[in-house]
């Protein structure tokens, strides 16, 4: 059943299939959007598991292109390889889905590694069986926990995770690593994402969190709309500018484009086409830091409404400061953050006011 992946030439008008596991979640609806702008077929894979298939109808909607859905998940080796026979060739996998609320993943920790690492290895097992090499992980920054070196650069070292989730992330790019050292042809891109914020800039879809969010920008926009009663901010006696913690909030379109830019580099590079198998990490961040009380004056500011808060204690685990060097992805893929933690906040404030007209959950 192996067949040959697809190839594509540069500037063609069809690149090819490229198949997006949690292609109805967050990062990955808006990825959809953006592999349809840029030629390709996105080809969704999701158990929706925590995402909901009205929001791939708005994607349709959005792009005015009806590409396949299958509901699968991702451990289900048979499954997958059906899937990959029905659509036949493919240029290459982007994949994202996996639980990852850092909070439930301390008492659902084998859930976690079950559905995380089992997704990944089920996937790298098929894709060799069907003969397809591109991949593009999904990780995150938590991978480097609290780092002495700032900005993060990707050699800078990975510490112990500080959750189960962080430590699938860990043990996931470690699986990915070891394969594309071994027998198994595997050309693996791994994005490391800081703060993914914001929605599409039409409001039509956006992070539909289970419950009460554990995120910054969902916590807000629920509270701006009434939703919650007020932010707590965790902690304003850390050692940081205004004694809140920062973090490098990157806009999910310009996180949706980086993973376009990695698809492109596996394509043209020419490097690449001699290489045989590898691995290639990349920091996809903003390059700047952003503290909790900037963020709610860029909301308050963006959306023109103020919002409730009020200081708490710190949150067990969280780390003071983290912001990415995105020298590299710059220099390799020619990718760089367009958008800012204003246009995030703009976004993430239409999307959660839309919402309360058209529920989704
Ligand atoms: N924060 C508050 N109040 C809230 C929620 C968050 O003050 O109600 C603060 C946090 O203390 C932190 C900042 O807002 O200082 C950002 O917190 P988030 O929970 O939005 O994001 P984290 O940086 O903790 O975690 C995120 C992702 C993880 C990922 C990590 C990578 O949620 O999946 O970034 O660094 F692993």
């Amino acid at each position: 059943m192996a067949h040959a992946q697809a190839g594509t030439s540069e500037g063609s008008l069809d690149k090819g299939k490229v198949v997006i596991t949690g292609g109805a979640g967050f990062i990955g609806s808006h990825t959809a959007i953006e592999l349809c702008a840029a030629g390709y077929t996105p080809v969704v894979v999701d158990n929706f598991g925590n995402s909901d298939r009205r929001m791939l109808e708005r994607v349709y909607e959005l792009t005015g292109q009806r590409f396949p859905l299958h509901e699968i998940d991702c451990r289900d080796r048979a499954a997958l390889r059906r899937m990959f026979e029905q659509e036949g060739p493919c240029f290459g996998v982007i994949h994202f889905a996996a639980h990852k609320a850092v909070g439930a993943s301390v008492a659902q920790a084998l859930d976690y590694y079950d559905n995380n690492l089992g997704s990944l290895i089920s996937l790298l097992q098929v894709m060799n069986e069907v003969g397809l090499q591109n991949l593009v992980y999904s990780s995150s920054a938590t991978v480097y926990g609290q780092s002495d070196e700032l900005p993060v650069t990707e050699q800078t070292q990975v510490r112990p995770g500080e959750s189960p989730y962080g430590r699938t992330k860990q043990v996931c790019e470690s699986i990915l690593i070891d394969t594309a050292a071994s027998k198994v042809p595997v050309k693996a891109v791994l994005l490391r994402y800081f703060n993914p914020v914001g929605a599409h800039p039409s409001g039509r879809i956006g992070e539909l969190p289970l419950g009460k969010p554990e995120n910054l920008v969902p916590y807000i926009t629920q509270t701006a709309i009434g939703l919650r009663e007020e932010l707590t901010v965790f902690g304003n006696d850390y050692p940081t500018r205004d004694g809140t913690c920062t973090r490098d909030y990157v806009h999910v379109v310009d996180l949706a484009r980086a993973h376009i830019a990695a698809l492109a580099w596996l394509d043209n590079s020419p490097e690449n086409a001699q290489r045989g198998s590898f691995h290639e990490i990349f920091n996809v961040g903003t390059g700047a830091a952003t503290s909790v009380l900037e963020a709610i004056q860029a909301f308050e500011k963006a959306s023109g409404t103020k919002l409730r808060y009020r200081f708490g204690p710190r949150r067990p685990g969280d780390i003071v400061e983290s912001y990415a060097n995105v020298d590299k992805a710059r220099k390799v893929l020619g990718w760089k953050a367009e958008l800012t933690i204003f246009d995030a906040m703009r976004d993430a404030w239409k999307w959660q006011v839309g919402l309360k007209n058209d529920p989704l959950r």
